[in-house]
């Protein structure tokens, strides 16, 4: 196997480490932009199977990362179940807010396959064009995540309505959260079937949840997803990023089954390798706001990270998505700084 990204998942403390970044196709790349502009709104760019597949590998030209990542949103998946979304500009996502049993109901998983269709085809373009060193990830949502979004109509600050319904009325979340595991199981086969190499759980709002609900609502959907997956493609690698979880990492890293863990910015390395066993990969965590700084602030913070991660299997990454206004140039330099740790 020649691909580092691969080969750190499957356990091997590959040194270098492989590095690729969350959001690394975005508004901070001016190609990005052009293209984005050209397609007019959001989700008719993730739609367009040669803009996605365009915008998916400029940052792989740009920067030789070991992974491309599927340029697309956790919020496909309710799109494409039919419920509602927008992206407005300046606001970020607005979908409708489901609050009730006939919102569930009117989820439907039969229009999934013809509406993820061009999600599909992008994934095999950017296969087909990718060299025999970079890996593909496709991604989804974890469950929860998305139904914070669901139920809240779009972003929040503490997604309160979402974890009151979680509370008080467990029937109505456990059935939502049902729904969209199962489709978020269809939705991860089909991108792997199209030729992603591994696929990444994206559940940044975790860290929101107490522990019985984080271990009913975050890591049980993971491990149901995990086993899912890993009937039908045992070797494709799955990395899981529940966003804040603090010290419920251990459970999830033992229950979840995942093959490799983000760790978000607040993460600590070095107490990460405890509570996380040595076969998981570990990937993260340098601080957006100091690839945004760049210079000092970055090279220090970066190199304490690979001291922490040295001799143990290691993606190296942002601990969440990078923000637009960070200059390029500075991706350039993280990107030699790794190479050359
Ligand atoms: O990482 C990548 O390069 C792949 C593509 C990707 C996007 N979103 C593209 C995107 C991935 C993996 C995501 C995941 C995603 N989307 C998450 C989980 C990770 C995280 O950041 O916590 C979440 C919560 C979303 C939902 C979402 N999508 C929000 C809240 C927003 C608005 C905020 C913003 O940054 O604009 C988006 C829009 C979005 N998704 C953009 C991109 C490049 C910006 C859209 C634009 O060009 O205007």
């Amino acid at each position: 196997m020649t691909k580092t990204l691969l080969r750190a998942l499957n356990g091997e403390a590959v040194w270098p480490p492989p590095m690729w970044l969350m959001r690394q196709a975005g508004r901070y790349l001016p190609e990005y932009r052009e293209l984005r502009a050209k397609a007019g709104d959001f989700i008719a760019l993730c739609t367009d199977p040669a803009l996605a597949a365009e915008v998916t590998l400029q940052p792989i030209r740009r920067f030789g990362f070991d992974a491309a990542i599927l340029f697309s949103d956790i919020l496909m998946l309710p799109w494409a179940l039919g419920h509602g979304l927008r992206f407005a500009e300046g606001e970020g996502p607005v979908l409708p807010r489901l609050r009730d049993q006939a919102g569930v109901e009117a989820l439907d998983r039969g229009r999934l396959a013809e509406a993820i269709a061009p999600v599909l085809e992008t994934v095999r373009r950017v296969r087909a064009a990718l060299d025999a060193r970079t890996a593909l990830i496709g991604f989804a949502g974890g469950p929860f995540t998305v139904a914070c979004y669901m139920i809240e109509g779009g972003g929040s600050k503490d997604f309160a309505g979402t974890r009151q319904m979680a509370h008080e009325d467990p029937d109505l979340f456990g059935r939502l959260m049902q729904v969209l595991t199962e489709a978020t199981i269809d939705y991860l086969l089909a991108q792997i079937g199209a030729g992603a190499e591994a696929v990444m759980l994206f559940d940044s709002w975790a860290g929101v949840l107490s522990p019985s609900l984080f271990r009913a609502h975050v890591t049980a959907p993971a491990r149901r997803i995990v086993g899912a997956l890993r009937l039908r493609y045992p070797e494709v690698p799955i990395i899981g990023f529940p966003r804040l979880a603090g010290v419920m990492l251990a459970d999830y890293a033992v229950l979840a089954g995942v093959n490799g863990i983000g760790m978000d910015t607040a993460m600590d390395p070095g107490r990460a390798q405890w509570l996380v066993p040595k076969r998981t990969a570990l990937q993260g965590n340098l601080d957006p706001m100091a690839l945004l700084a760049g210079g000092r602030a970055m090279r220090d913070e970066a190199s304490s990270i690979l001291l922490a991660m040295r001799g143990r299997p290691f993606v190296f990454n942002l601990g969440h998505g990078i923000v637009p206004q960070t200059p390029p140039e500075h991706v350039s330099a993280l990107v030699e700084l790794v190479r050359a740790a």
